[in-house]
């Protein structure tokens, strides 16, 4: 759309006495196609020229009549709008060629002009098992993280890991008192997880237990050698369990640092406090009141010293704007915790740093499975590693079925397996609560990531099948395509790039999995209606130049929702 929007602004510029930057800033897509594909609104003007919009429209058209446009072929008016209709010969040539030319790198553009973002995401909290609540964090980041690479942004992941606070004591009480070396080392996550449990269960009866982890994890906040031992112990056990998941998922952070990194930086952010007077005893605890801006008040210190959560959060957030200057910071992590977002944001405001405003919540709602939300308190935990497994394994059922003559299913079953996990988050709207449902995650026609892969499966199958594969643009053999669903396929194809900057400009990767179903239903309806190899001629070449065009836009999107898309399945 880009392209057609700068030729509408050259075009008309000098007509309305604005600058061509302007008139692209006031285009609108209408709500119906048939009205036009861009519409320029007129009361713009009215006022300017003291005439009613409908008239101005009425003469604007007149006056473009007679200049004509390369991408359009009429500008009609309705009401207040100037509608411009697409020549779809010419715009779908353009599109085609443009996206044959640029291949794998089509949707990308250059907002970002280098300048880093970082992205909080994934940060899972050590020593427990990685359940399905923060599947959402992960999906829905890494795709972020994705699409801000493709606007040329330097996308910067942190893993930050929930490995420190009151927990750790809890479970060296609980190592000390129950604990048994094999098992540990048998299935580590899953033990550390079954003594953290037990600890809940056993301090309801003896709340001795409670002041016995305080006091561990102040020795380990003092730094002293066998608490130290011990947290190194559990963390790295469960590090190593963790990044199966991320290998399975293909998900690599640039940085994990997780709380504990900030723990020598906290002096430094209560002393900043108490410079700027923000801070206040409150019966030996340290506090900042929040109240004149509507908010309940942030605790830095305990009484006893400890640091919390949010404490925590400010070093880093600073850590980073030191480290990584960066245009936006993004933290990916459930809508429970706005509030805490909302202090960490004005409580950096107050401490004078005005980059406080580049720091933006990226919220999302909870997931469900059938066996209803996941505490980790209660012991009943769905773990994110037996989600995908058991997707993977549907997804080889399902294939095994269609297809059983396949080569490499395994590769195909990972790819659909995982990507139903993966688009079944990122479909919805991530503020939405969502119900995981496997019947309809896995379904090869409803809106689904195996619906798109099949689309994108079926044309690679096609392309196939044809003997010549060293295919040349050729724009006679495009312009043959005027039927209604060549049209409407190209229309949706060149929207690729808008989408990718709508998606990051709104933080939800769920504008790209909705528009990936439309690029799939465009191109089945197009299919069913416009035989392929078939046809004949030029006509032949020219759907074969529309449906690779498809594959490509539909392998790059998905790519950047984490998906891939199999040659074959
Ligand atoms: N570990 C936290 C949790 O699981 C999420 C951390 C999010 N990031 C942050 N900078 N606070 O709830």
């Amino acid at each position: 759309m880009q392209k057609l929007k700068e030729e509408i602004g050259r075009l008309l510029a000098p007509l309305v006495q604005l600058e061509p930057e302007e008139v692209i800033s006031l285009l609108e897509v209408p709500p119906e196609t048939a009205y036009g594909d861009i519409a320029f609104p007129c009361y713009v003007l009215a006022r300017q020229r003291k005439q009613p919009p409908p008239l101005i429209a009425g003469e604007l058209s007149k006056e473009l009549s007679g200049i004509g446009g390369h991408l359009w072929k009429e500008a009609s008016p309705r009401g207040p709008y100037l509608n411009f209709h697409i020549d779809p010969s010419a715009y779908g040539s353009d599109i085609i060629q443009r996206i044959r030319d640029e291949g794998l790198t089509y949707g990308n553009t250059d907002l970002g002009g280098g300048a880093n973002v970082t992205i909080d995401y994934s940060s899972p909290n050590i020593a427990k098992p990685f359940g399905v609540g923060h599947i959402r964090s992960t999906v829905i980041g890494h795709s972020l993280y994705l699409i801000y690479k493709a606007l040329g942004y330097n996308s910067i992941g942190i893993n930050h890991l929930g490995d420190w606070g009151t927990q750790f004591g809890k479970l060296i009480v609980a190592f000390e008192h129950w604990g048994e070396e094999d098992e540990l080392l048998d299935d580590p996550v899953d033990y550390l997880y079954k003594l953290y449990v037990r600890f809940h269960k056993e301090a309801e009866v003896d709340p001795a237990l409670e002041d016995q982890a305080r006091a561990w994890f102040k020795r380990l906040e003092e730094g002293e050698a066998e608490a130290v031992d011990y947290w190194n112990r559990f963390r790295s056990l469960s590090l190593d369990n963790y990044a199966l998941i991320y290998d399975l998922l293909g998900i690599e952070f640039q940085h994990f640092h997780g709380e504990s990194h900030y723990n020598d930086m906290l002096e430094e952010v209560i002393q900043l406090a108490r410079e700027k007077g923000i801070a206040v005893e409150s019966e030996g605890a340290l506090i900042v009141d929040l109240e004149p801006h509507g908010l309940p008040p942030v605790m830095l210190q305990k009484k006893d010293g400890a640091t919390l959560y949010i404490t925590r959060d400010l070093a880093a957030a600073i850590y980073r704007k030191e480290t990584f200057n960066f245009a936006r910071s993004l933290y990916v992590v459930g809508a429970e915790q706005a509030l805490h977002f909302q202090q960490l944001f004005k409580v950096l405001e107050l401490l004078g740093f005005s980059w406080a405003s580049q720091c933006i919540h990226v919220p999302f709602g909870l997931i469900r499975f059938k066996e209803g939300r996941m505490s980790t308190r209660a012991g009943n935990i769905v773990l994110l590693d037996e989600v995908l497994r058991r997707s993977i394994e549907m997804a080889r059922t399902i294939i095994e079925e269609k297809n059983p003559d396949l080569n490499n299913k395994e590769e195909a079953a990972r790819a659909v397996g995982l990507g139903a996990v993966r688009f079944g988050d990122l479909s919805n709207d991530r503020i939405k609560n969502i119900e995981f449902d496997w019947d309809k995650v896995l379904d090869f026609s409803g809106e689904t990531a195996a619906y798109i892969q099949y689309s994108h499966a079926r044309i690679c199958s096609i392309l196939r099948k044809v003997e010549d594969t060293d295919r040349k643009f050729d724009p006679q053999a495009v312009s043959l395509l005027i039927m209604d669903e060549e049209a409407a396929l190209v229309k949706t194809l060149a929207l690729l790039p808008d989408k990718i900057i709508d998606a990051a400009e709104a933080y939800r990767p769920s504008i790209l999995a909705r528009y990936l179903i439309d690029v799939a239903r465009d191109f089945n309806r197009f299919y069913h209606n416009c035989p392929v190899l078939a046809s004949e001629g030029l006509l032949r070449e020219g759907r074969l130049l529309l449906i690779d065009a498809t594959r490509q836009v539909i392998y790059n999107g998905l790519a950047l929702l984490g998906i891939e898309a199999p040659e074959e399945m």
